[in-house]
């Protein structure tokens, strides 16, 4: 379709775990896209509801002629059914149609679809190859690449997973066109998201072409999602576990989870959570007396521009597990919103032996990893939500 866009191809470089990340139109009908595969005898291509009947046959009908046997399986659409009861329906479907160690999965979705797929590939006989084939903005700037796969449990977001990597990513940008556009908004999230923790360059350039990304124009989109995938390939080629300089990554992501797991999964988008958590995230960097006042206006208002929200949620009580909110000896006081974020933070994989961990900015293009005193973070959550 995107003729004029030539495909991209970002190595992601992690040693005998390497592989690359294909950017383009028309990948995902090209045979040739998925002809360098090992040999392998069957492939499950797990999908939803929503993708399936818009890009399952053109995957399927590329895989015709690699693979003895293709078969599929549709998942519930949503954050909701990130859980073990939907990564159940994937081993259910591997085990009916006895697919052995050789048998390819191939994740045919968002984020939801990619981190559930991977984790039943890390699992399914103890581990067997999968392709990410990502169709929203946010799964091909983010999900998609670096092997973190994970499930949802009702008191934590993504708390059960597992690192493992795929064969090769493919990122069909012409299925960016169907996406809806709060979806696409959600998206655009993950993409600021590298301009203040790594490239204040790419910062400048988002900034100056965020209505062309609105637009979906194809050449704005290559850059974006090309540029997005380079940062991501360098930060887990240094820091694939998680161990140190990954976090960074989760800029937002603190507050956002909270955001996420406060209100229900599903209730607001991932990338909306993050573009949110960001606002927050600069606010506590600024309080810390990290960056300017400036810089916090100028990335609320592109986050702003991006069609995503700017105040945080009241979160809900009964969010979350019972005696999490410590709020003095013996208090019977209804809980308040900043004693329910923290509560949620608590349980951020960040967090050490309670003690949360916020990514903040601490100058141009750079980000790091800090504690901070609970009464300032309650001064954030007071200063940027709604409600008390
Ligand atoms: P999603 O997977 O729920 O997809 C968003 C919606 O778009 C869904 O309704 C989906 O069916 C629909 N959709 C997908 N492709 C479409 C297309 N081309 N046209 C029309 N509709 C389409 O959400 P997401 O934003 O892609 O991913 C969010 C998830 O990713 C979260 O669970 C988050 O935790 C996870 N995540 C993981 C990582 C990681 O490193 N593994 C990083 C960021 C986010
Ligand atoms: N999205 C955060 C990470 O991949 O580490």
């Amino acid at each position: 379709m995107h003729a004029s866009i030539p495909p991209n191809t970002v190595e992601i470089d992690l040693g005998d775990r390497s592989y690359p990340i294909l950017i383009g139109g028309s990948l995902l009908d090209a045979p040739t896209t998925y002809a360098d595969l090992p040999p392998a005898t069957a492939a499950l291509v797990v999908t939803n509801s929503t993708v399936s009947p818009l890009y399952a046959q053109r995957l399927r009908t590329a895989l015709q002629g690699k693979f003895r046997s293709i078969h599929t399986v549709v998942l519930s659409d949503g954050e909701a059914h990130k859980t073990w009861q939907t990564l159940n329906l994937i081993f259910d479907s591997l085990l009916a149609h006895e697919c052995d160690r050789k048998t390819v999965l191939f994740a045919l979705g968002g984020g939801v679809v990619g981190d559930m797929t991977g984790f039943a590939a890390a699992s399914y006989m103890r581990g067997v190859p999968f392709v990410q084939v990502p169709t929203t903005l946010l799964a091909q700037v983010d999900s998609s690449v670096g092997g973190k796969t994970a499930i949802n449990h009702p008191l934590g977001k993504n708390m059960i997973g597992a690192f493992y990597q795929p064969l090769k990513v493919v990122c069909d940008l012409d299925t960016l066109q169907t996406l809806p556009p709060r979806e696409l908004s959600a998206g655009l999230a993950e993409v600021i998201k590298y301009g203040p923790i790594a490239d204040l360059v790419f910062f400048d350039w988002i900034e100056a072409n965020i209505d062309r990304l609105l637009a979906r124009d194809p050449a704005a989109m290559a850059h974006a999602v090309k540029r997005s995938c380079e940062i991501k390939a360098w930060v887990v080629a240094q820091d694939e576990r998680d161990y140190g300089l990954r976090a960074i990554l989760n800029f937002g992501h603190t507050f956002g989870h909270a955001i996420e797991a406060g209100l229900g999964f599903g209730e607001w988008l991932h990338g909306e959570a993050v573009g949110c958590g960001m606002v927050m995230a600069a606010n506590l960097s600024q309080r810390l007396g990290l960056v300017d006042a400036a810089l916090v206006r100028r990335l609320t208002a592109l986050i702003q521009r991006a069609g995503l929200p700017i105040r945080g949620p009241q979160l809900l009580a009964g969010s979350i597990a019972h005696g999490a909110a410590q709020t003095g000896a013996g208090s019977s006081r209804k809980l308040s919103n900043a004693d329910i974020y923290l509560a949620h933070m608590r349980v951020d994989k960040k967090a050490e032996a309670g003690e949360i961990k916020f990514v903040v900015i601490d100058g141009p293009a750079r980000a790091s990893v800090r504690s901070a005193p609970d009464a300032l973070v309650r001064e954030v959550i007071d200063a940027c939500c709604d409600g008390r």
